[in-house]
């Protein structure tokens, strides 16, 4: 009896642990532990038929069986720490990262070279502490004209032709008509940049189209000279084009008195780049503010022909044409 119990806990460490070093997977081995050591598993089926045994033979038994146990639970951890460093080794050669592969390619995405020159007169701007604004693009002649001392028979008029609506409005020639917008709603010291679209009844060209895009400058403010302007259009012009040459030279514009237009000496030749001027008394009165406290100064340029002279594109519709091989440039 004795030695048959013993036979069969020997036979069962036996069986066990060959199954257990054979166990590939942890589920397995976790039915190997459930089969041999569970609460209705071998080992407690063969311990249930000691009762039968004499008081001798029981202790005897016992200690054989708590071998058997222990190196069947041996077993089991060591395998089960084999099996789960097998696993992470797979995972983690499964993660492996081949960096001779080729990539997936995404293409990369681009400024327009349009929204280029705005984001960075903005950002001077802002930087100087002027506030950005905007205004309709459908204008009404008072706007775009009037307010801008350029009553109806004005000859400036004729300095740009204008798309007029069925309704009497037009089509904002220049973004000149926010400088007004904006001073009446708010009250000096004014610090401003408007940048927006613009219409003209031009013949398409390589340098010219019926649309195209302005920025506006403004600051009124007790005190403001000539001086102050040119400083201003000079830490500008240089932080966009580079430490360049630069000169005012005195032109018109009904809107400023004195009025300048702006050269930049470009590759040795000089380009004219924006017009600017103090603003005229009758604009400040337009708007309900008194010149004998407020001076100010006023500039606008073409963002277009900034993008050309700053890039050398020869024709004014590439900017419009969305030719990837062109944008893809910038
Ligand atoms: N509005 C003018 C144009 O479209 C540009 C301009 C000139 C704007 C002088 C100004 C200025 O503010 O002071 O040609």
């Amino acid at each position: 009896m004795t030695s048959n119990l013993e036979a069969q806990l020997l036979a069962l460490r036996q069986s066990g642990e060959k199954a257990i070093a054979a166990a590939d997977t942890l589920e397995h081995l976790e039915e190997l532990r459930v089969n041999y050591l569970g609460k209705k598993g071998e080992l407690g089926a063969l311990l249930r038929s000691m009762g039968q045994m004499s008081a001798e033979e029981r202790p005897k038994i016992g200690a054989i069986a708590n071998t058997v146990k222990e190196s069947l639970q041996t077993s089991l951890d060591q395998q089960r720490a084999a099996l789960e460093s097998a696993q992470i080794q797979l995972q983690l050669e499964a993660e492996t990262l081949d960096v001779t592969m080729p990539g997936i390619y995404s293409p990369q995405g681009r400024i327009h070279p349009l929204n280029g020159i705005i984001d960075r007169t903005l950002d001077i701007f802002v930087g100087m502490g002027y506030t950005v604004a905007q205004g309709p693009e459908m204008e009404t002649d008072y706007y775009n004209f009037e307010a801008l001392n350029t009553p109806p028979d004005h000859p400036a008029r004729d300095m740009q032709d204008t798309f007029y609506l069925p309704d009497g409005n037009l089509l904002r020639t220049h973004t000149s008509s926010v400088q007004i917008r904006y001073m009446e709603r708010e009250e000096p010291p004014i610090r401003v940049v408007a940048p927006g679209r613009v219409y003209r009844r031009d013949n398409v060209d390589a340098t010219h189209s019926a649309v195209f895009h302005q920025i506006e400058l403004l600051a009124i403010d007790e005190g403001l000279t000539f001086t102050d302007l040119k400083g201003t259009i000079k830490v500008f012009l240089q932080a966009i084009f580079g430490d360049l040459p630069i000169r005012f030279r005195a032109s018109y514009f009904p809107f400023t008195e004195p009025s300048a237009e702006v050269d930049l000496q470009w590759n040795g030749r000089w380009l004219e780049v924006m017009g600017c001027g103090m603003v005229d008394p009758n604009v400040l009165k337009s708007v309900g503010y008194d010149p004998e406290i407020y001076t100010g100064f006023a500039a606008g340029f073409g963002v277009e022909r900034f993008a050309m002279v700053l890039h050398q594109i020869d024709d004014i519709r590439r900017l419009y044409a969305s030719d990837l091989r062109f944008l893809q440039q910038f």
